[in-house]
């Protein structure tokens, strides 16, 4: 890189905006939304969608509730004319959805696409040309005039052929493309010159689309632009104002964000930031904003899950793990101390303690987009007590005692970290397993009997002490009082139980019930130990044993 980057590069010049007045306002609803998957993410695609997968990703939208689709560039190719064709002529668009199609602003282009139009109920007939300087020498080598010019002729084609499309609801759209990398003055010259061909009033308004081409500067100048266009161009009220950003220096969302506060009422963008480059606007991610602020974003991502699987197969492209409200990873916590403040959180919340979502970690409620709880808290070594006891409890009802997790933990984690990879709770169930219920050394239980006298229990046992059979007996005012009694007559060193517990295991599992037990030595020296059996009291005498036996 360059150690001198200023004779290069040079910084972006403001907009004169001393007044704006964006950054005192908030949202309060959500904006009309395009999207552009099946035109300018599908043009960005290495290869491109065929018809049936556009087809299916139309469908797709359509069901997210998507009212405003740009389905192509229909004079672009064969497969962009037919993929319109078909969606017309096998009526599968609902009527309360637009079509949007893009053409430049050329007469061969406008004629093809007027004539990929015919039958349809409603469309957007959207012109481009491109306004930047940039583009004015390098690519057209023209001056401002005949750069308008150009957007005007384009108009004029649009609005002579518009009577060829009888019976069809029209809307007109136009992009000073590269409008963010345009003098603000020039690109309302150019939109208004457009305006003037097209005449819309305030009942039939025209789009103006703002375009955001390439991200050539922070996201308040962009917010600057749009408010002065807003502030500047005549008959406001005539238009809407559309957003279309690309996310080149990775803050498209926040662009169209601080844009939708300077005044634009409309926002196109693809599922996931699919796009040219880097990418065009996520609008999952700036519609899921809004719901987080609880603002209705009439978009439906219930199943987000869903939408990422045909998402994925329609463009081939993945969605990363951590894609805002998306990826696989976004509502995952594997270190301790986040699992520990979720795991309350969600306790509070289950609990009906608040009337508004306030998890700590949790931007909103994974399960309004369809996402499980169980994919929240997940572990590897960076994970604490509180993520195993979970994934114990969420998947096999298995609730250790809090004493108990603080032994476990550690275990759990030292044999995490010898594997070096993230665990199923069906392995962790294995560790604990291990560790305390199939622990059979020294002692093993052959028979336990009881029985009540004068609220005394007396026990008769028979254990294997490495395999030896041994007999004991003993009295105390409960069977385990009793148990530890007759180890004591047995010659035993003393111990004591010191905690006590037991709960139904969920109904997969074979054995009713496990049983809790923390036995407290002479020493003074504590230790836990568990046991399952399908009767209680044999649950707590194997807990017993497992506390002796890992003693
Ligand atoms: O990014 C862009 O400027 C475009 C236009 C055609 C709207 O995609
Ligand atoms: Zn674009």
């Amino acid at each position: 890189m360059l150690k001198d980057t200023v004779h290069k590069y040079r910084p972006f010049p403001p907009v004169a905006l001393p007044d704006r007045q964006w950054p005192n306002r908030v949202l309060t609803h959500a904006p009309r939304w395009c999207s552009v998957d099946l035109r300018d993410g599908n043009q960005a695609l290495a290869v491109p969608m065929n018809v049936s997968q556009k087809l299916e990703l139309f469908q797709a939208l359509v069901k997210t509730g998507f009212k405003e689709i740009e389905v192509g560039f229909p004079s672009a190719s064969n497969t962009e004319f037919t993929f319109n064709r078909r969606l017309i002529e096998e009526k599968r668009a609902p009527d309360d959805v637009w079509l949007q199609v893009l053409v430049q602003a050329r007469e061969d282009l406008i004629e093809r696409t007027v004539e990929s139009l015919i039958g349809a109920k409603r469309v957007i007939i959207h012109m481009y040309n491109s306004t930047s300087p940039a583009q004015r020498r390098v690519v057209f080598g023209k001056s401002k005039e005949e750069i308008k010019a150009i957007a005007v002729k384009g108009a004029r084609l649009i609005y002579d052929r518009l009577h060829r499309l009888k019976g069809t609801e029209i809307a007109l759209q136009y992009s000073p493309e590269s409008f963010s990398g345009t003098e603000v003055e020039f690109a309302r010259e150019i939109s208004e010159a457009v305006m003037d061909v097209w005449q819309p009033t305030p009942e039939r308004k025209m789009i103006l689309n703002l375009p955001d081409t390439v991200e050539v500067a922070m996201p308040n100048v962009y917010a600057d632009q749009i408010e002065w266009m807003c502030r500047n161009l005549k008959n406001r009220e005539s238009l809407v104002i559309s957003l279309h950003t690309h996310n080149d220096r990775y803050t498209g969302v926040a662009a169209t964000e601080l844009g939708l506060l300077a005044g634009a009422d409309r926002v196109e963008g693809t599922l996931f930031g699919n796009g040219e480059r880097t990418g065009n606007l996520d609008i999952v991610t700036v519609a899921l904003n809004l719901y987080m602020h609880g603002i209705d974003p009439h978009l439906d991502f219930s199943n987000l899950g869903e939408l990422v699987r045909v998402y994925e197969r329609c463009t081939g492209m993945t969605v990363p793990p951590r894609q805002p409200y998306a990826g696989e990873l976004v509502f995952t916590a594997f270190s301790g101390s986040h699992q520990d403040a979720i795991k309350k959180g969600l306790a509070e919340w289950e609990g009906g303690g608040r009337t508004h979502w306030d998890v700590p970690y949790l931007t909103i409620d994974p399960a309004d987009i369809g996402r499980e709880y169980r994919e929240v808290i997940r572990v590897n070594s960076q994970s604490g007590k509180g993520g195993v006891a979970y994934l114990l409890e969420s998947e096999f009802g298995i609730e250790l005692p809090k004493d108990l997790q603080r032994e476990f933990g550690p275990i759990a984690n030292d044999a995490v970290d010898r594997l070096g990879r993230e665990v199923s709770g069906a392995e962790l169930k294995g560790m604990f397993w291990q560790e305390y219920i199939e622990r059979t050394t020294p002692w093993e239980i052959a028979s336990f009997a009881t029985e009540s006298q004068n609220g005394s229990v007396r026990c008769r046992a028979t254990l294997l002490h490495h395999g030896t059979p041994v007999t004991m007996a003993g009295e105390g005012n409960g069977p385990l009082a009793a148990l530890v009694n007759a180890f004591i007559a047995q010659g035993q060193p003393r111990f004591e139980i010191a905690n006590y517990s037991e709960h139904a295991l969920s109904a997969g599992e074979a054995a009713s019930a496990i049983a809790y037990i923390q036995i407290k030595h002479g020493s003074g020296k504590t230790i836990w130990g568990a046991g399952v059996d399908t009767n209680i009291e044999l649950a707590s005498v194997r807990a017993v044993l497992s506390a002796l036996n890992r003693s």
